[in-house]
């Protein structure tokens, strides 16, 4: 089916006239760790070009990727995100027992229960806290960092670990060549830090959003309960992703750049103001079109989409890390995270990067 761009205003007005997003904060929060995981193993273009019927330079002229990460067969989602986890906790310089909050944002959990955030939680001994996931495909951060915000602020936690975490190498047909090229696994990791009133504020502004209108666009279409796991399902590879990838683009583009704006707007900001523009890391394509838009410099938007492919729900947390890695985010920087996917669902992010050690030349 085809979201008009007209339906998607619609959505953004009534979201707009209800007011969503600006609830009475008590407390201000900001991200005190991010630690990342990818698994050594390179899929390349070269590599591809064995496998399906592209070229490296079809892949990179179309979506810029030129590798990507896949995780050994020993290794599923909740390894990569414990690691990144144990990452993120270390990079806070606290003791694992201070979190009292896990997410886990992902579309490919070990199973389809228990939660990777259970499993996540188990490895890193902390029983007794709330863990869940949360489904948002490629949005699936932004949506676990308005989630573990919005606690944060009303008081009810104190330190929150949200975690997009995906190995989407699992759910790809390696002998779709429209899908094959995009995907890479990873993860990354968060901390977030409820405050005391009257603090400085990390994060200043979400903005989320859904169309399930959009939802068989981009579909894992058998192993759920609509269709469970059954020799025909597995002989028609209906448990490999399925995407209507020019649709997913026009809605990308749109969304990317309205949902920013959106963001931005609430703290009463413009694109204009904007330090960094983290953007999911999906297609060099549809990142240039929306900075275009935006009328954002290159130096202002962080890419990495070459090297990783589409991460889905780790991807804008791994393109943080990476800006900090290189020295990009200095303390006071307005920084704006934005995600597209399944769903359809979008989500964005704005906050003031207020962490300062290990900024630049680490990890
Ligand atoms: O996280 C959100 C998830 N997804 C996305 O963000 C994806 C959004 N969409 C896209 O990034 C792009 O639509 C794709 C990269 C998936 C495809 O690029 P496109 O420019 O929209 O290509 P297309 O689908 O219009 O296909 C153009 C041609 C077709 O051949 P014909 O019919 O013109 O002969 C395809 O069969 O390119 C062909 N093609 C390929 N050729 C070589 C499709 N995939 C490949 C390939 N190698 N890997």
């Amino acid at each position: 089916m085809t979201i008009t761009t007209q339906a998607l205003f619609e959505t953004e007005a009534a979201v707009a006239r209800n007011g969503v997003g600006k609830p009475g904060l008590l407390h201000p929060v900001r991200v005190t760790g991010l630690g990342v995981a990818v698994p050594p193993a390179r899929l390349t273009n070269a590599d591809l070009e064995q496998m399906v019927d592209t070229s490296d330079e079809w892949i990179v002229t179309r979506t810029g990727i030129r590798e990507r990460r896949i995780a050994a067969p020993e290794v599923a989602t909740s390894d990569l995100a414990l690691a990144a986890a144990r990452a993120a906790i270390a990079d806070a310089g606290i003791p694992v027992s201070e979190i009292d909050l896990l997410i886990v944002a992902t579309i490919t959990p070990d199973h389809l229960f228990p939660a990777t955030a259970c499993l996540v939680q188990a490895g890193l001994g902390l029983p007794g806290i709330p863990a869940f996931d949360l489904s948002a495909g490629c949005s699936g951060l932004a949506y676990a960092l308005d989630q573990a915000w919005h606690g944060l602020a009303a008081g009810a936690y104190r330190n929150a670990l949200v975690i997009g975490a995906d190995t989407l190498s699992r759910i790809v047909d390696f002998s779709d060549r429209r899908t094959a090229v995009l995907f890479g696994d990873g993860a990354a990791a968060l901390v977030l830090h409820r405050g005391e009133p009257g603090e400085d504020a990390g994060i200043l502004a979400s903005h989320l959003g859904a169309d399930g209108r959009g939802g068989s666009l981009l579909i894992l279409p058998a192993g759920g309960s609509r269709k469970p796991a059954s020799h025909a399902t597995v002989a028609a590879r209906e448990h490999f992703l399925r995407m209507n990838g020019q649709e997913v683009f026009k809605f990308a583009v749109r969304i990317l750049e309205e949902s920013t704006r959106q963001v931005l707007a609430k703290a009463g900001y413009s694109p204009a103001d904007l330090d960094l523009f983290v953007p999911h890391q999906a297609n060099i394509r549809i990142i240039e079109a929306a900075r275009e838009r935006l009328g954002l410099p290159p130096e202002r938007v962080v890419v990495n989409v070459d090297r990783f492919g589409n991460t889905s729900a780790a991807s804008i947390g791994l393109a943080l890390a990476e800006a900090r890695e290189r020295g990009r985010l200095r303390p006071g920087a307005l920084v704006a995270l934005t995600g597209f996917g399944t769903g359809l669902t979008w989500g964005s992010i704005l906050l003031r990067w207020t962490k300062t050690e290990n900024d630049g030349g680490q990890k």
